[in-house]
Parts: C-alpha cells; sequence; structure tokens
C-alpha cells in the first residue's frame, strides 16, 4: 500500500481563555496516494481544524502524523511552511485571491514563494489556468470573475506547485449548483489524473463525487466507507 497520510491519535485542544475546546478527540486515518476523499460532519465536529493538520497549517497537541513517511507532527513552523509550498495545494471556501491581482499573477503567487524564475513562473501558471479552462480569463481580477471561475483560479493556485495533495475545505460552498459542478468536474479529472484529493463538504451530492465518505462527529470518525474490513 502506498501511504501519503498516515494519521494515529490525532488530538487537537484548543484554550480560550480557561476554557478548552476538545475539536479532535483521537482521529486515526490512513490515505494512500491517488484516493479522492470527502469529509462529512456537522459544523463544530473537526472537519477544518482536522484539515488544517492534514495541511501542515497547523499542529496536532497530541498523536502522530506521517506525510509520505516523514514526521510532520515533530517540524517547527519553517519546516512545516516547506512541506506546505512543496506538497500541499489548498482551496478554501472564500477563494482567498489576491483582490489586484489577475488571476495569472494569483496562480503564479506559490511558484514566486518558491523561487521560480519569472518567464517559467509564466508558462506554469498559463499551462495550470489551461487545465482549469480559463486561458482566456487570465487577464482579469477576481472581481472580473465569476464565483465559479475564482473557485477555479483558485484551484490552478492549488496545482502549480504540483502538490502531493489537494485539500479542499468546502470549496462549493459559496457557490451555486452549477458552478459547484464545475469545479467537481475539475476535481475528477484531476483524480483521474493520479492527483490525491481531500475535500470537506456540508453536500450529500457533493460528497458522492468522492471515492470514499469519512464522516466525523464531536472530534472522531464515526463512519469510513474506505476502511477494508
Ligand atoms: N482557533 C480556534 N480556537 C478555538 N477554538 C476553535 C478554533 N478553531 C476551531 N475551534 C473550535 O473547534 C471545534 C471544531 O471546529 P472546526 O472549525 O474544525 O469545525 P468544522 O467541522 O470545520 O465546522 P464547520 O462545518 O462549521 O466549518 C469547534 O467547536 C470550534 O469552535
Ligand atoms: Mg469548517
Amino acid at each position: 500500500m502506498d501511504k501519503l497520510i498516515e494519521l494515529k491519535g490525532i488530538k487537537k485542544v484548543y484554550k480560550v481563555g480557561k476554557v478548552e475546546v476538545h475539536a479532535l478527540r483521537g482521529i486515526d486515518l490512513t490515505v494512500r496516494k491517488g484516493e479522492y476523499i470527502a469529509i462529512m460532519g456537522p459544523s463544530g465536529s473537526g472537519k477544518s481544524t482536522l484539515m488544517n493538520i492534514i495541511g501542515c497549517l497547523d499542529t496536532p497537541t497530541e498523536g502522530v502524523y506521517h506525510l509520505e513517511g516523514v514526521p510532520v507532527h515533530e517540524m517547527n513552523d519553517s519546516q512545516l511552511a516547506e512541506i506546505r509550498n512543496k506538497k500541499i495545494g489548498f482551496v478554501f471556501q472564500t477563494f482567498n485571491l489576491l483582490p489586484r491581482a489577475n488571476a495569472l499573477h494569483n496562480v503564479e503567487l506559490p511558484l514566486i514563494y518558491a523561487g521560480v524564475p519569472a518567464s517559467r513562473r509564466k508558462k506554469i501558471a498559463e499551462h495550470a489556468l489551461e487545465i482549469v479552462g480559463l486561458k482566456d480569463r487570465k487577464h482579469h481580477r477576481p472581481s472580473e470573475l465569476s464565483g465559479g471561475q475564482r473557485q477555479r483560479v483558485a484551484i490552478a493556485r492549488a496545482l502549480v506547485n504540483r502538490p502531493s495533495l489537494l485539500l479542499a475545505d468546502e470549496p462549493t460552498g459559496n457557490l451555486d449548483s452549477k458552478a459547484g459542478e464545475e469545479v467537481m468536474k475539475i476535481f475528477e479529472e484531476l483524480y483521474e489524473n493520479g492527483n490525491t484529493i481531500i475535500l470537506v463538504t456540508h453536500e450529500k451530492y457533493i460528497a458522492d463525487h468522492a471515492r470514499r465518505i469519512v464522516h466525523i462527529r464531536d472530534g472522531r470518525i464515526i463512519d469510513d466507507t474506505g476502511v477494508a474490513s
């Protein structure tokens, strides 16, 4: 089995004043390369917390996390930033694009951080925009694009570093159903091309695009269609 992610006993406790919030209460999860997983669960059940830990945006309070065999839970902030830049592509519910930058420049950003020279950057970013069907919108700013197009720019941006893992937290949450389907079509193509995808959604019809559904409640996995019995 070609393991990409291995989480064991992951707990996350947030302290707010004197109150402790147990956001994750012991998550065990293994993800193989090339899987397409949807995470579902009620609001506040810990989905985003789990995604942030998987995406190295946050660290667990307890537990062990191996990403491609590397013990991520032992890393410091700068090591985590490097892993994020090299291995992980993020897509957020609110797109998180730079409003003043056009589509091409938004997609180029991760490559700038990675120190890729300008001419190569432009080529890679143009190709990523082509993959999401937005080649003819490269000079548009986010405000000059539809919601679905903005999210496709965000997907292109998530792809330019050729990440091992694509994470999407409610990527269709701000889209109407037609734009949502367009975005899901791109995820389907990315999956068929061998990308590993984990997405969070509240919608069953969105989750049904994935090949495996993991249900979370109160910081625990209560159901996982992908666990071999
Ligand atoms: N930075 C934080 N500080 C303190 N508590 C937090 C923080 N982030 C999340 N929490 C708490 O942790 C729990 C899990 O939050 P999380 O954002 O993971 O839920 P979620 O499943 O993504 O919910 P939603 O579907 O509403 O996005 C919640 O009770 C939340 O209030
Ligand atoms: Mg959330």
